[in-house]
């Protein structure tokens, strides 16, 4: 199987799409640092998937700091004995509201849950896989990045800087062996 033996994180894996991406990945063979910023859901996830006969190990952290970040790098190392994969999954929205009544601290957490996020993937990842010879990020983005509807104006934004930075990510990091999708 293509993610035997990998050895991969998935952010936001607590729930909804990063927790059946994680369960998928593993039951397919993958090393799988379940991520959630929020513990009760993360170790459920990570319980579930070993009781299933997968390798799993949670490591509770926020994406949008740098020191959980190192955290998860080195668990994968610890855990897969190197870093194959990241699966930036972990989003965040307020709730659909007219633009002018989205708050300064809402506008900052959609950027730094769903953008920033993948700076700081990048910054502690990177070395890692070109350590390894190469490597795979997978970052989610959505359909409002590319078909905005209203309500929402803040999160399509972000959502679209996902979509354009892992275009340039991948073609900076090509020649690492390193992809980007
Ligand atoms: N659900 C949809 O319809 C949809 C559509 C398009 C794109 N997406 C994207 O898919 C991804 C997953 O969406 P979902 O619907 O499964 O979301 P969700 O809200 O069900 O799950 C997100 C998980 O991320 C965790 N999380 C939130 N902030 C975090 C942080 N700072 N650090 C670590 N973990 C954090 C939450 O605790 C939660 O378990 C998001 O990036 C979202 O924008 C979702």
């Amino acid at each position: 199987m293509r993610v035997q033996g990998k050895s991969i994180i998935v952010t936001g894996a607590g729930g909804g799409i990063g927790e059946g991406i994680a369960r998928r990945l593993a039951a397919e063979g993958a090393a799988v640092i379940v991520n959630d910023i929020n513990a009760e859901l993360g170790e459920k996830v990570t319980a579930a998937i070993n009781a299933a006969g997968g390798k799993a190990r949670f490591v509770a952290g926020d994406v949008t700091r740098g020191d959980d970040w190192a955290k998860l790098v080195k668990a994968a190392q610890d855990f897969g004995g190197r870093l194959d994969v990241v699966v930036n999954n972990a989003g965040w929205t307020h709730r659909n509201r007219p633009m002018l009544e989205v708050s300064e601290a809402e506008f900052d957490k959609v950027y730094a849950v769903n953008m920033k996020s993948i700076y700081l993937s990048a910054l502690h990842a990177v070395p890692a896989m070109r350590a390894g010879g190469g490597g795979s990020f997978i970052n989610i983005a959505s359909t409002a990045g590319v078909r905005p509807r209203p309500g929402l104006t803040w999160y399509n934004g972000s959502k679209a800087a996902v979509i354009v930075t892992s275009k340039s990510m991948a073609a900076e990091l090509g020649p690492d062996n390193i992809r980007v999708n």
